[in-house]
């Protein structure tokens, strides 16, 4: 079967009562997959869609950052958000917080290696602790009644498989999902993801499977799920400046060069609207980088890097258009970047 058709395949989980729209799912990433930058990822077909990282701690929620994290989307559905922590009844109440607030699917992370993070005995670090990741999905589990998935990695190195026995006792406390980044712990993010090291997982896994780590176009979607027989994908950094990838993966058509000109104007519109005109000029920074070397014009990105407020930002955007268009007449049919 075509990749494209399989990512198109609903995805039910939960013993079918939350079925995905498809295959495919947009990974969390701090600062990037934010609410504008879902909110272009969902219209573009992504089937599921994870917040970013949110501590399990309630008392540490009221801040500008966290609540930007809880919103929640019209119309998206279901709504994911993802928390990090290490203490099962903390999750566990973290988790009925946010399903009071109409959070309709709770995420955990097993995969995360950052120092503030692990030094916490959270995110990736629970993988030498295969007990304590039991309690904590059975904890959440049991508090809420949507469905919980886990988001871990192949292991804590190359050489062991904690990241199979994460996802088995994770399915055991009552994870309906487990998506697997094939990278190990001390891995981070060099080197390459190896797919293959998933296989196992699968054979052991009653629930989906969905495997994450250097998706970028159909070609690696099908190479992933051909090594791994995982499920379906998630893919995060290969999102970045073309959020329409969801609908080349779903092989659906494709936003003309003009379209995604409008695109990118609209979502930074979005982003100065939602955090503001100081933060927003800030995270656009960072889209519009990616967005530039997707377009094959990198030269063009320490020029907006200088811009310092909204209007700015648009203005610049305004008077490239011609010259971008241009460059994605060259770039785009020429092969030279990902259309
Ligand atoms: C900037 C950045 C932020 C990330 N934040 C999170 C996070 O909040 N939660 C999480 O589970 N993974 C996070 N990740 C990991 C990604 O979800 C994903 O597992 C990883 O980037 C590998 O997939 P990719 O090759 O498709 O990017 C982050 C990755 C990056 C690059």
């Amino acid at each position: 079967m075509p990749v494209a058709e399989f990512l198109s395949r609903p995805m039910a989980v939960a013993c079918d009562a939350q079925t995905l729209r498809n295959r495919v799912a947009l990974a969390p990433m701090a600062g990037m997959t934010d609410v504008p930058f879902r909110t272009l990822a969902w219209r573009f077909g992504a089937g599921h869609m994870v917040s970013e990282m949110v501590t399990s701690k309630p008392e540490l929620w009221d801040t500008g950052k966290s609540r930007a994290r809880r919103v929640l989307i019209p119309h998206v559905q279901p709504q994911a958000v993802q928390i990090a922590g290490n203490d099962p009844s903390v999750m566990a109440e973290s988790a009925r917080r946010l399903v009071d607030d109409g959070v309709e699917w709770v995420d955990i992370n097993f995969g995360c290696p950052a120092k503030k993070v692990c030094r916490k005995a959270a995110g990736s670090a629970l993988l030498a602790d295969i007990d304590q990741i039991s309690r904590i999905v059975a904890a959440v589990a049991s508090a809420v009644d949507v469905p919980v998935s886990v988001k871990t990695r192949i292991g804590l190195t190359l050489d062991d498989n904690a990241g199979t026995q994460a996802a088995v006792a994770a399915q055991e406390a009552g994870a309906q999902l487990i998506v697997m980044h094939g990278r190990s712990r001390a891995c981070r993010f060099k080197g390459h993801a190896c797919p293959e090291r998933l296989h196992q997982a699968r054979s052991r896994l009653r629930v989906p499977l969905l495997a994450n780590g250097d998706i970028v176009d159909l070609a690696s979607a099908e190479h992933t799920l051909r090594r791994s027989g995982a499920d379906g994908v998630m893919l995060g950094r290969g999102a970045m400046g073309q959020p329409w990838i969801f609908a080349k993966l779903l092989g659906h058509s494709l936003p003309s060069a003009e379209d995604r000109l409008d695109l990118i104007r609209e979502h930074l519109d979005a982003m100065h609207a939602f955090y503001g005109e100081e933060a927003g000029v800030r995270i656009a920074r960072k889209h519009m980088q990616a967005y530039l070397q997707r377009w094959g014009a990198p030269e063009l990105i320490a020029d907006f890097m200088a811009l310092s407020n909204a209007q700015q930002q648009h203005a610049w955007l305004f008077a490239r258009r011609q010259q971008m268009l241009q460059r994605a007449a060259y770039v785009f049919t020429q092969g030279k970047v990902a259309a």
